[in-house]
């Protein structure tokens, strides 16, 4: 496959979506071809999976159920949509990825699932293949979730299922993602996400240079 895929993941509020969108303006002034995707939610069945999964009641499903969906909503998204772009040359840039079933449902849930659990659901739905860069955007818990609660405010039905969980968990999920970084340090690059939209776009920008040589 010719183009590249890179990943945005951390807390909530941390950010990513944001940089996801700067990113690709940045990548298309470069006269780059991208694309911006997400997870859950970036395919149509993915949408109605996404509705199920960040919407209502916390304990509507354990965390095996939640594995599961956020996988059927993967498999469709590789299949539809990430592959072909990039078979097609593009950048895909996804806001969210499999670290963030591992972050939540492994971590988050204080290891209630096994990880071998998750890791044969990756192989069978995604295989040997890996993002080519992780951005972890990493934030303080109490920041990140005031964020998300205040930009939930003004949406009809709230996506704040996960963020009711309350601090413990969240405190969990983001140290997992740390540890997911310490344990693939040539993939996943974490990035001090307690600064200026400006600022972390530059420090976005000097490491895709760097790896993708894109001046
Ligand atoms: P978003 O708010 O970043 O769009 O993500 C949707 C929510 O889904 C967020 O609370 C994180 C959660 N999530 C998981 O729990 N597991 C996953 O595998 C994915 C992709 C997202």
């Amino acid at each position: 496959m010719s183009g590249y895929f890179i990943t945005f993941e951390g807390g909530e509020g941390c950010g990513k979506s944001t940089q996801l969108a700067l990113l690709k303006e940045y990548l298309e002034q470069k006269r780059q071809n991208v694309i911006a995707t997400k997870e859950p939610g970036g395919t149509e069945i993915g949408l109605e999976l996404r509705h199920m999964l960040v919407t209502g009641d916390k304990d509507k499903m354990d965390p095996i159920a939640e594995a599961l969906l956020y996988y059927a909503d993967r498999r469709i998204h590789m299949t539809k949509k990430i592959w072909p772009a990039l078979e097609e040359g593009k950048w895909v840039l996804s806001d969210r990825f499999a670290d963030s079933t591992v972050a939540y449902q492994y971590y988050g849930y204080n290891k209630k699932v096994e990880k071998n659990v998750l890791d044969n659901l990756y192989q069978v739905t995604v295989g040997n293949f890996k993002p080519d860069l992780t951005f972890i955007f990493d934030l303080d818990v109490e920041t990140g979730l005031a964020r998300s609660y205040a930009k939930a405010a003004g949406m009809v039905e709230k996506e704040t299922r996960h963020e009711s969980r309350g601090t413990e968990f969240h405190q969990l999920l983001r140290q997992g993602f740390l540890e997911i970084a310490k344990q693939e340090p040539e993939r996943c690059v974490v990035l001090n996400a307690d600064k200026s939209i400006e600022s972390l776009h530059q420090d976005v920008v000097k490491i895709i240079s760097e790896r993708f040589g894109i001046a």
